[in-house]
């Protein structure tokens, strides 16, 4: 790599190309080799980087994970074989307390399992690799142009990966659906609207019914609908779990979010302009969760329980988590500290159970009985 930054990169690229789409923008922010904010060095999630995700506040929301995963395997019939998939992985943290609690509480279905990690990031596989070290007889990795070819029984699941994929952006104008492309004004990156650079855009908009008001901005995830659809073949037979920022189509395509639902997150600040501080702001957007659960029916995936994350974690044992904490012989000021990390987990306001959603979707299991479907379900 020589010294060029991440601006002058894809300033060359527009400048040749004359502009470039939202889609490529955003995957050279994030993903550029060596420059973009997931594969530069420095550390991204938890108190000193730049935003918090549910497996950086306490290992309680892996072990609920991980309670759902053993009802996964028992409902399967406890295959000798089970594989699970985590896409995404970053360090390897939710994978680490995933398998602690099954090697701890579910030895049987530990024993059965193995643990396949997937990162855009190849660098993190030392990372994984410490944290995991327990484990490390059952650990294997795939990058993620391998994942489509592979074929497994058992679970995948992904906590913050389809946010973090590529968007397109369409605006709805008075002469019809237009992308807003990125283009440059001397040395500084600005929208451009026109006509859109695949009919592909549309084509997601009309085949999921989402109708955009005029003047209203929106992201198209062609990305994460194509990962989507290959891990749905991946998968012979189990359950796939995505727990995302994220909501139904209705919601997610609102007149409400007009200027549809993209942001930056800077050292826990939240901004709206993906323009300024490149490779080092994360950028997101809320994921289509009516997606999903759409074509992964058309896939042969059923829809199990769509929620809150509040919701799916009080229903998937929680509740029997807190039990474990309050009977243990811990000191007091310790178990007062846990109760409070596990009410941000799941308090609706000001916490992180309302703001994701979790989606619970099978592939050839006739009775799933988990934890989730005691509380009310799709
Ligand atoms: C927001 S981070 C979430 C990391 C972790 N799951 C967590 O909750 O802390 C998204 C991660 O997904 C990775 N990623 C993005 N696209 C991917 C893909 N197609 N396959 C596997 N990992 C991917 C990124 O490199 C990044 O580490």
């Amino acid at each position: 790599m020589n010294d060029m930054t991440l601006h002058d990169l894809i300033a060359d690229r527009i400048r040749a190309a004359g502009r470039i789409t939202f889609a490529d923008y955003m995957a050279a922010c994030l993903y550029e080799p060596g420059l973009g904010y997931y594969t530069s060095p420095g550390r991204k999630v938890g108190t000193e980087g730049d935003f918090y995700t549910s497996i950086t506040v306490h290992a309680t929301f892996g072990r609920v994970i991980a309670r759902e995963i053993a009802a996964m395997w028992r409902s399967m019939d406890c295959p000798a074989d089970f594989t699970l998939v985590e896409a995404g992985a970053g360090h390897g943290r939710l994978a680490c307390d995933i398998m602690d609690f099954l090697a701890e509480q579910q030895p049987d279905c530990y024993a059965a399992t193995k643990l396949v990690l997937v990162e855009q990031e190849p660098t993190l596989a030392e990372a994984q690799a410490a944290l995991l070290a327990n484990h490390a007889a059952r650990l294997s990795w795939l990058s993620p142009a391998e994942l489509p070819g592979f074929r497994f029984s058992g679970v995948l699941y992904s906590n913050e990966l389809l946010d973090a994929m590529p968007v397109h952006r369409v605006l709805m104008s008075p002469q019809g659906l237009k992308e807003i492309y990125v283009t440059l004004d001397g040395d500084q990156f600005q929208d451009q609207s026109d006509l859109p650079s695949t009919p592909a855009l549309a084509a997601y908009l009309d085949r999921f019914g989402i109708p955009l008001h005029p003047g209203q901005e929106a992201e198209v995830s062609l990305a994460g609908l194509a990962w989507f659809e290959d891990v749905a073949e991946c998968l012979q037979q189990g359950f796939i779990l995505t727990i995302d920022y994220g909501w139904a189509k209705a919601e997610l395509y609102s007149p409400q979010r007009n200027l549809g639902t993209l942001l930056c997150y800077y050292k826990h600040t939240v901004e709206d302009n993906p323009y300024q501080r490149l490779g080092q702001q994360d950028i997101t957007t809320h994921i289509n969760f009516s997606a999903l659960i759409e074509r992964g029916e058309e896939l042969g995936l059923k829809p199990l329980w769509f929620g809150e994350q509040s919701r799916f974690l009080l229903s998937a044992g929680v509740i029997e988590e807190l039990e474990q904490i309050e009977a243990s012989d811990l000191p007091e000021k310790d178990k007062l500290r846990l109760r409070l990390i596990i009410k941000r987990l799941i308090m609706p306001e000001g916490g992180m159970g309302d703001t994701f959603r979790v989606l619970v979707q099978s592939k050839g299991v006739t009775d799933p009985r988990l934890g989730c479907l005691r509380g009310i379900s799709l």
